[in-house]
This record gives C-alpha cells, structure tokens and sequence, in this order.
C-alpha cells in the first residue's frame, strides 16, 4: 500500500513549531537577528533535550514578529502539509507569541492567519482550524491573558483551547481559571500531558480541567486503569509517535504504546508536534507506523475517521470534510 495519496486529518500542530528552518533563516536575514547558533551544519534546527528543544523553540519564534510574518508562515505550513496529504488540520496558535496577549494585536494577527488559511483552502484544498494554546512554563497569571484572547475571538474558526510548553512547570490545577474562562466561552479543550509527566497528569487534565482530547497522553499506558477509563470516556489522544521517539520519551518507534493503546479500546489519532524540527511529516507518519505495526489501509482509515468525529469544528465543516475522504482515489 501507499500512505502517500491517503488522505490524512491532524489534531496536534504547534505553527511556529511547524516553521521550516529555512523560513525562520529568511526572517532573521530580513531583520538582521542573528540565531545562526539555533541551526546545525545542515541547516536543521539544532537541540540536545526537550527542555532545549523549547528554548531553541522560542529563539526561532523571536523572528516572527507582525500579522504579515504570521500570514507567510501559516501559508507555507499548509502548503507543506496539503503536500503531504493532509486534507483538515487544526493548529495551535499562541497569543504569547502574537502581539504579547493583547486582544487588540491578538485580533490582527488572528485574522491574517485566517487570511492565509482562506487562501490555502481555495488553492491547497487544505482546511484549517485554530486552537490557542497558553504555555505551562510561562505561568498561569500569562495564561489567563491567553484565555481571554481565546475568549474574545472564539467563533467557527476559532475552535479550542490548550496548554503546552514545559510539563513539568507548576500544577495543571494553576491553570483552572483560564481553562473554565475558555469553556464558558464555547471553546473546545485539550491539555498536553502524558509526554513528560506521569498517568496522573492525564487524569488531572480530563478531571480538574475537564479535556475531551489530551495532547499526547501515551505515558497513560503505565495505568492500564487509566487506560481503560479512557477507552470507555472516549476520550482522544492526539499522539505523535515521531516527535515521541527524537524527544526521546521512547528509544524508538517498536516501544511506542500508540498499538497498545489502540488495541485496548483508545481512541487514538496521528499528528507531527513539529514537523521541521523532528524531521517529519504525516506523510512520514503514516510510513513509519505502516513499517512498524503493519497498518494497513483500513487502519488509517479508523485513524483517520477517529480524528474527523473529534475535530473542534463545526458540523458543516466536518460533513465537508467527510465527503472529501469518501471521494478520495
Ligand atoms: N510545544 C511545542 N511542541 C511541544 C511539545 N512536544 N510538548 C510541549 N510543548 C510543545
Ligand atoms: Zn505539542
């Protein structure tokens, strides 16, 4: 089989994670900021940990810094995507990074986003969705400015809203008020846990926070109690086995639980985190699990169906989206 012209739905992408190393380059070059030090002598983003990875992160995202970056940035990503396979994806976006939490600036940096993923939409055939995300190691007092940006602009285009950043920095109960501000405004939610923090993260998120996806969530599978409640919650993982094995949570893609996981009643979904900097792509994602489990294509297709039914969208959205993949070679 060929993963290749399948058609693929992903529910887990950091756009300024998903930057291409030498977009991030053009924009240093354009504003005279030197981050040569970020890249390896291939040109790829260069870190040694997760921790790392985060600061490395940040230092690239420091290029990224009107409406008209983002706009170029979320129309090359949906581009590398579209070519890739990928046919709905949703994206998270960081008031942090845009405009530093101010609505006002918030506001214009949401909308050329949305003017670059109209364009993708006609030209790519790609649709796209946004989820902001408030970052755990900035603090919950940051966060709560993130929420009421997500708040203020939450509509058919703006769908969810979801932690990540350093898991191990304070409590997920810190972050309460800025989750309950996002639901009463009608956004959906999701919570990175269960990638460097234990099973009781991932419970805390579904209970004290009240997630109906978690970002990761595979260190679940050291509670098969946990496991099973998830299975019986419906409760969605968006795992991303790449991202996974370079961070180096597992020693490679054979010890990854995403099988087990499935094979126990979870309802489990495919993404990249950040496709440049772990040398990805869903495209690659699809190979990778088709070489090392043996998915076949009515596997992808549960997988992807899976990710459809828990997409943050609209119904009309995800009907569109439906015939799109009934309509595929
Ligand atoms: N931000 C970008 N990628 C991330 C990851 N894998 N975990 C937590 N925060 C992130
Ligand atoms: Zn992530």
């Amino acid at each position: 089989m060929s993963v290749t012209t399948l058609p693929k739905v992903e529910l887990h992408l950091h756009i300024e994670g998903a930057a291409p190393p030498s977009f991030i380059r053009g924009l240093a070059a354009e504003k005279k900021i030197d981050i040569s030090g970020i890249f390896n002598e291939r040109g790829e983003y260069k870190y040694t940990d997760f921790w790392h990875f985060l600061e490395i992160y940040e230092a690239a995202t420091s290029t990224l810094q009107s409406p008209e970056d983002f706009r170029r940035l979320t129309r090359a990503v949906l581009a590398e995507s579209a070519a890739s396979g990928v046919v709905y994806t949703e994206a998270f976006l960081s008031p942090d990074f845009c405009g530093g939490r101010d609505v006002g600036a918030w506001r214009e940096y949401l909308a050329a986003m949305i003017e670059a993923a109209d364009e993708a939409e006609r030209q790519d055939g790609i649709t796209m969705r946004g989820i902001v995300t408030c970052i755990r190691h900035f603090g919950p007092e940051k966060a709560k400015e993130t929420a009421i940006c997500a708040a203020e602009t939450a509509g058919d285009w703006l769908t969810g809203f979801g932690i990540g950043g350093d898991e191990r920095a304070g409590e997920l109960s810190d972050f309460s008020w800025a989750f309950d501000c996002a639901r009463e405004a009608g956004l959906r939610l999701t919570a990175h846990a269960g990638e460097w923090t234990g099973p009781e993260s991932v419970r805390e998120a579904v209970d004290v926070l009240h997630c109906e996806r978690i970002g990761h969530g595979v260190r679940a599978i050291e509670d098969l109690a946990l496991v099973d409640r998830l299975a019986e919650d419906g409760i969605v993982l968006e795992v991303c086995p790449g991202s996974n094995v370079v961070l180096g949570v597992y020693p490679d893609w054979r010890s990854h639980p995403i099988e087990k996981l499935r094979a126990r009643g979870v309802k489990v979904t495919v993404s990249t985190d950040d496709p440049p900097f772990f040398h990805t792509s869903m495209e690659r994602e699809f190979q990778m699990l088709h070489d090392t489990f043996d998915w076949d294509e009515g596997v992808f297709d549960e997988i992807t169906r899976t990710s459809l039914d828990a997409a943050f969208c609209d119904g009309e959205t995800r009907s569109r989206i439906e015939k799109r993949l009934e309509r595929r070679p």
